[in-house]
C-alpha cells in the first residue's frame, strides 16, 4: 500500500528541522548503505549522533506519534529512528534499490524489519527541479513529489529511487516501519476498514451511540488486527 500522508508536521516543526539540519554537517550518503545500493546512492546524509540530528528526529518522532494516519496506516511496532538526507548539486540522485530488510540502529543496537519504508518531504516542491521519488508499485510506476511537512509510507519490499535534481536542493527525512502487521495486504486490509468504520460513525454523528452494524464492524476490525498483530 502507497500511503500519502499530508501536514504530519506543522509550519513550525517544519521550520524548525529545516533550520536545525540545514546548519549541520552533512556526509556522502554512501557511508550507511548496503554493498548494491552503495553503487547507486549518490546524496548527502545527516550524521545520526549530531546534536542537531537528535534534536530534528524528536521534532519528526513526535509528530509521528500523534498522527492518526500514520498510527492506523502503519500499525507501527518499531520505528527506525528518522535519518536526514540531501540531494543537491553534484549529490543530487539515488538510483533503483531495495532498503535493506533488516536495519541495526548503531547506538541501541536494536533491529527494525523495514516492512515499510517512509519519506517525509521537507522542501517546498517548487524550490527543486527533479528528485522525485520513483516507487515501483503493484498498479505501476508511481512518481512522488508532495509538500513540505507530507509524508509518503510504501512497502519495504519496492524498488525505488530517487531522480536527479536539477535545480535547488530537496531535503527530506526518511525512515523505516516494523509494523506489528508484517503483511501489506493484511495493513492494507485493515487500513480500510478503519476508515470505512471512521466515516460510518462520522455520517452518523448525531446519534447518541453506535449502531449495532457499527459495533460489529468494529468487533470484526478488532478481531482480524488480534489475529494477525505481533506485538
Ligand atoms: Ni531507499
Amino acid at each position: 500500500m502507497l500511503l500519502h500522508i499530508p501536514h504530519v508536521l506543522g509550519i513550525d516543526e517544519l521550520r524548525s528541522v529545516q533550520s536545525l539540519i540545514l546548519e549541520a554537517h552533512w556526509q556522502d550518503g554512501r557511508m550507511t548503505a548496503g554493498s548494491q545500493s552503495a553503487q547507486v546512492k549518490n546524496n548527502l546524509q545527516l550524521e545520526e549522533t549530531l546534536p542537531q540530528a537528535e534534536q530534528a528526529r524528536h521534532i519528526v518522532s513526535l509528530a509521528l506519534a500523534r498522527h492518526p494516519q500514520f498510527i492506523t496506516g502503519a500499525l507501527p511496532k518499531t520505528v527506525y529512528p528518522p535519518l536526514f538526507n540531501r540531494y543537491a548539486g553534484t549529490h543530487n540522485a539515488f538510483g533503483d534499490h531495495i532498503d535493506n530488510a533488516v536495519r541495526t540502529h548503531a547506538t541501541s543496537e536494536r533491529h527494525v524489519r523495514t516492512d515499510i519504508s517512509c519519506t517525509l518531504f521537507l522542501s517546498d516542491p517548487s524550490s527543486y527541479d527533479g528528485g522525485e521519488l520513483v516507487v515501483q508499485d503493484t498498479y505501476g510506476q508511481q512518481r512522488l513529489k508532495f509538500a513540505a511537512g507530507d509524508a509518503v509510507l510504501y512497502p519495504g519490499t519496492s524498488v525505488h529511487r530517487v531522480e536527479p535534481v536539477t535545480r535547488g536542493e530537496r531535503l527530506a527525512c526518511f525512515f523505516w516501519v516494523q509494523s506489528m502487521v508484517r503483511d501489506d495486504t493484511q495493513r492494507r486490509l485493515l487500513y480500510d476498514m478503519d476508515m470505512a468504520i471512521l466515516a460510518l460513525r462520522q455520517q452518523a454523528k448525531h446519534d447518541r451511540e453506535d449502531s449495532s452494524e457499527v459495533v460489529k464492524l468494529t468487533g470484526c476490525y478488532h478481531n482480524l488486527l488480534r489475529m494477525w498483530a505481533d506485538v
